[in-house]
């Protein structure tokens, strides 16, 4: 397995499980190993928004999303939460990028304090010491301070927070388009080549 062309995804109970899908979808199809982290919370969440109900455990969670996407088995890998011996829990073993997508303003405050509580959690915290990427596609409405703060704080480190907040200057015309948005500057922001969206000052002038 090569070793750049691994990541940790994970998603959390924010709204916005469509992103962390399509997220999923496009580093499979970039040909990307990913160890995939999922809340309790990002479950409900899946149900809710997706029609998406998970089996519980990751293996029958993997089998059920191995048959949603039609893709490689080998290359997905689910995560329990408390699978403390997954590689990305450890920094001599975990990818050197993670994305956290969507992200809830509960995991966010976990990861800005360090408490390594869960997987998600820990896992984030190892790329945070190791000086990895760490993407944060944080999504809550209105921010309050403490939000602001935790992602200042994590900004500060060099996180990259990444407000799930699609523009719309493409000219969307579906719920798709709109995730794909957000989902081109996150593939963007980990240097993996994609032509969801038209780029700005490129096509517009055609
Ligand atoms: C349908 C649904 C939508 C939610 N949307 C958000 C959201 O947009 N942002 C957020 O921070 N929390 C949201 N929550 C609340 C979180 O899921 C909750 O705080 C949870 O404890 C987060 O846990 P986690 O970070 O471990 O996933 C939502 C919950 C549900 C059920």
């Amino acid at each position: 397995m090569s070793k750049e062309k691994r990541i940790t995804l994970a998603w959390t109970g924010a709204s916005g499980a469509p992103y962390g899908l399509r997220l999923l979808e496009c580093l499979l199809a970039a040909d990307y190993h990913v160890y995939l982290l999922i809340s309790s919370a990002a479950r409900v969440v899946l149900a809710t928004e997706h029609n998406l109900k998970l089996p519980a455990g990751p293996d029958a969670a993997k089998q059920a999303l191995v048959a949603l996407l039609g893709c490689d088995a080998e290359k997905l890998e689910v995560c329990g939460k408390e699978d403390w011996f997954s590689p990305v829990a450890s920094g001599s073993a975990a990818p050197k990028q993670m994305v956290v997508c969507p992200c809830s303003a509960g995991t966010l405050a976990a990861v800005a304090h360090g408490m390594s509580d869960n997987l998600i959690e820990r896992a984030a915290d190892v790329v945070l010491k190791e000086r990895g990427q760490l993407l944060m596609v944080v999504r809550e409405t209105p921010f309050s301070t403490l939000h602001l703060e935790n992602m200042l704080k994590l900004s500060k480190m060099g996180v990259t927070i990444m407000p799930a907040a699609p523009g719309f200057y493409h000219q969307p015309k579906s719920v798709e388009d709109l995730v794909d948005f957000m989902v081109a500057r996150v593939l963007d922001h980990l240097g993996v080549e994609q032509g969801l969206v038209p780029r700005w000052g490129y096509d517009q002038r055609s």
